[in-house]
């Protein structure tokens, strides 16, 4: 069966072209049409891209589409995709998956019902410098994996996006915006986390927006803005993971995994690239590996994997299960820093199949 579908967009904004540009890297995704509440951006998008706008009931009732792609923003996510799979679409959503576990809950159950696929951002762990990562470890270049550590930190988004506010609204912050590719590397390299605990604060209850168009607009903060975690993964290693937005400059790694026999030193969880350096107790020195997988994919991968799987019956690796763990983890870490105590997770997945690494371009079987 060839894989190849029509998609539609929902929530035409700061990253929408980028989806745009990205799915047209594939020849299974054809992106016909987009649609957002504020007609404008609709109209922007389709004239910088050349796809059509509509609006979202007419994108909704197109029978030509097959799946949409849900850019709204984090607490918009549940609803728009709840809607995608009622009119009998599959969706892939931004990340986060949603900002409730019921709503969570709700999607994936939903699409269940329907036959339906619910995939999800990240999809950056598809890319050459997190799938080399992923490839050492199973080959066991740092022998058993004990340890990790995750440090997204820094002075917050409000000093560039056009539209910072919603970045400090509950489901948002460091944790919600950028913990999810985080996390989602850490289980496609380590497989589920079993429990965690944390501490989180709100540092500075205002920020200033500093992009041109709202420069100095005062933003309230409502969500945790610095959130400091220990995650306990169900194969054995301890992470250290602190995502903030409050501090203003520093030198850790962004992520390291630690085994018996090595160090790894994966790349920005945010990009689809390298560098990977390894340390080994047989070489002890710093040595950059060679990407075993292309690293010229964009965002828009994790659609193509899905259609692809579509066609084959076969699991996607950015989906809905591994969206939902990744969620659990989320709300367990603000919940463990309210309540001083550890989580056990009710949630698990499976860690993504990894890709092969003799793929012609352009193809994800
Ligand atoms: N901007 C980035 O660099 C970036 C990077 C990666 C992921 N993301 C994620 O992408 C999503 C969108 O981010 P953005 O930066 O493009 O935000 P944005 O605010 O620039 O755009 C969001 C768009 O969604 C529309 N929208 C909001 N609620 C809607 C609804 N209920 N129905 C239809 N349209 C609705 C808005 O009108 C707006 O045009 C977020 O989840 C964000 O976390 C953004």
């Amino acid at each position: 069966m060839v894989a190849n579908m029509n998609v539609g967009i929902i929530g035409c904004g700061n990253i929408a072209p980028r989806y745009v540009q990205g799915c047209n890297q594939w020849d299974a995704l054809n992106v016909v049409a987009c649609a957002d509440i504020n007609s404008k951006a609709a109209a922007a998008l389709a004239n910088n891209t050349g796809i059509n706008a509509l609006s979202i009931p007419e994108l909704l009732a197109d029978f030509d589409i097959g799946l949409v792609i849900n850019l709204t923003i984090p607490a918009a996510h549940a609803e728009v995709s709840k809607v995608i799979l009622l009119a009998g679409k599959h969706v892939y959503s931004e990340k986060p998956l949603a900002i409730t576990r019921e709503d969570g809950a709700e999607i994936l159950a939903l699409a269940e019902a329907s036959g339906l696929r619910v995939g999800s951002a990240p999809d950056t762990f598809l890319g050459g410098g997190l799938q080399t990562c992923r490839k050492l470890i199973d080959e066991g270049a740092i022998g058993e994996p004990v340890a990790a550590t995750a440090f997204m930190m820094s002075s917050g988004p409000e000093s560039w996006h056009p539209n910072p506010p919603f970045f400090y609204q509950v489901g948002a912050g460091p944790l919600f915006d950028m913990g999810p590719y985080y996390l989602t590397t850490l289980i496609h390299l380590l497989g589920p986390i079993r429990r965690l605990t944390s501490s989180a604060r709100i540092s500075f209850t205002e920020r200033v927006a500093g992009h041109e168009s709202i420069r100095g607009q005062r933003i309230p903060v409502y969500t945790p803005t610095h959130v400091s975690g220990s995650l306990e993964f169900q194969s054995g290693p301890i992470a250290t993971m602190v995502m903030s937005f409050d501090v203003q400059q520093h030198t850790l790694p962004r992520i390291e995994i630690y085994g018996s026999e090595g160090t790894l030193i994966v790349p920005d969880p945010n990009t689809f690239k390298g560098p990977v350096r390894l340390w080994r107790l047989d070489n002890p020195q710093w040595v950059d590996v060679s990407l075993s997988h292309s690293d010229t994919v964009l965002r828009g991968i994790g659609v193509a994997d899905m259609v692809h799987a579509i066609a084959t019956g076969r699991d996607h690796r950015a989906n809905g299960r591994l969206a939902f763990h990744v969620l659990d983890n989320m709300l367990a870490m603000l919940e463990a820093a309210e309540t001083g105590r550890h989580v056990t997770l009710t949630s698990t997945c499976d860690q993504p199949l990894p890709l092969p690494v003799d793929l012609p371009e352009r193809m994800m079987d």
